[in-house]
C-alpha cells in the first residue's frame, strides 16, 4: 500500500502511483501539467512511451527522468517525496532499423515536426510523402523516423521497395526486411497481418511509386493491424481513403549573404 506523499496529492495521483504505467492523463496529473505537454513531450521524443490501443503508456521510470519544464529541476519522485518506482529495470530497446544520415538534416525543423505530430497522433495510420525525384522525400523520412521512433514500442523498419518492379512483391519485401519468416502455402500478406496485428511498429516505405498497384495490400495490412503506421515515401500519392498526403516543398534557396557565410 502506498502512503499518502503530501496532503495536497490528488487521488488521480495516488491512483496513478499504483499502476506501473500511466496514461498520458495520469502522468500530466502526476506533473501539474497539461495532457498536451505529456502528448508533445512523447511526439518529440523528450519521453518515452508505448501506446497500446490508441492510449499511451508511459513507464514510471521515464517519468521520473523527464522534466517538462527547466524551472522544475526536481524529478516528480523528488517533489512527492515518494519514489515512483521500487524496482528499477533497464528498459529493452525496440528494433530501429533505418539507415543513419552521415550529412546533417538541412532546413526541414518544421516538417520533422509537422508530420510526426501526424504520425503520433491517433487517427492517421498512413503518411505519403509526395514529390518528384531528388526533392528529399527520402532524407526527410529518415531523420521523421528517429524524431518519433520512441512512440513506437515494437520497433521502426525501413524498407527499400525501389529495386522493386513486380507490385505483387511487395508484402514479400516488408516480410524479409522485417525478418518474417516464410510459411509454406501462407501469403506474404497474410503473414505480415499475423506478424503486426498486436505491435506498436512504424514503417518506412521508400519509392513505392513504381509498385503503386500494391497500395490494396498495404491498405489491408493497415485496416488488421490498428497498432501499425506507416510512413512512406512516393512521387506519387497511393490514393487511399486512410492516406494523409504530405507534398514535400523544395528547400529554400538560402539568400546571397548566407552563401556567401558558406565560402
Ligand atoms: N534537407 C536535406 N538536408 C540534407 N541533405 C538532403 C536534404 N534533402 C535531401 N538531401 C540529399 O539530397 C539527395 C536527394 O534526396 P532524396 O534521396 O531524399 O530525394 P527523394 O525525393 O527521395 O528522391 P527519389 O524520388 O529519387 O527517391 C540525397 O543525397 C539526400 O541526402
Ligand atoms: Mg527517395
Amino acid at each position: 500500500m502506498i502512503e499518502r506523499p503530501d496532503d495536497r496529492t490528488p487521488d488521480t495521483v495516488l491512483s496513478a502511483l499504483t499502476h506501473d504505467a500511466l496514461s498520458a492523463r495520469q502522468a500530466a496529473d502526476l506533473l501539474g501539467v497539461n495532457e498536451r505537454t505529456i502528448r508533445r513531450a512523447i511526439a518529440h521524443g523528450r519521453l518515452r512511451a508505448t501506446k497500446r490501443s490508441g492510449v499511451f503508456r508511459i513507464d514510471k521510470q521515464e517519468l521520473d527522468r523527464y522534466r517538462p519544464a527547466p524551472f522544475m529541476s526536481r524529478s516528480v519522485s523528488e517533489r512527492l517525496s515518494h519514489p515512483l518506482t521500487l524496482l528499477p529495470k533497464a528498459p529493452a530497446q525496440p528494433p530501429y532499423h533505418v539507415p543513419r544520415p552521415l550529412t546533417p538534416l538541412i532546413g526541414r525543423e518544421r516538417e520533422v515536426h509537422a508530420i510526426g505530430d501526424l504520425l503520433t497522433g491517433d487517427n492517421v495510420p498512413l503518411v505519403t510523402l509526395v514529390g518528384p525525384g531528388g526533392i528529399g522525400k527520402t532524407r526527410l523520412a529518415i531523420d521523421v523516423a528517429a524524431h518519433v521512433r520512441d512512440a513506437f514500442a515494437d520497433g521502426v523498419w525501413f524498407v527499400d521497395l525501389s529495386p522493386l518492379r513486380d507490385h505483387r512483391l511487395v508484402s514479400a519485401t516488408i516480410c524479409q526486411a522485417i525478418g518474417i519468416r516464410e510459411v509454406v502455402g501462407r501469403p506474404a500478406t497474410d503473414r505480415l497481418r499475423d506478424f503486426l496485428e498486436q505491435q506498436q511498429v512504424l514503417l518506412l516505405l521508400d519509392n513505392f511509386e513504381q509498385v503503386v498497384s500494391a497500395a490494396p495490400d498495404i491498405a489491408a495490412v493497415l485496416a488488421a493491424c490498428p497498432g501499425l503506421t506507416m510512413l512512406v515515401t512516393s512521387r506519387v500519392p497511393l490514393r487511399l481513403s486512410v492516406e494523409r498526403q504530405y507534398p514535400v516543398p523544395p528547400l529554400p534557396v538560402p539568400a546571397p549573404a548566407e552563401i556567401h557565410d558558406l565560402d
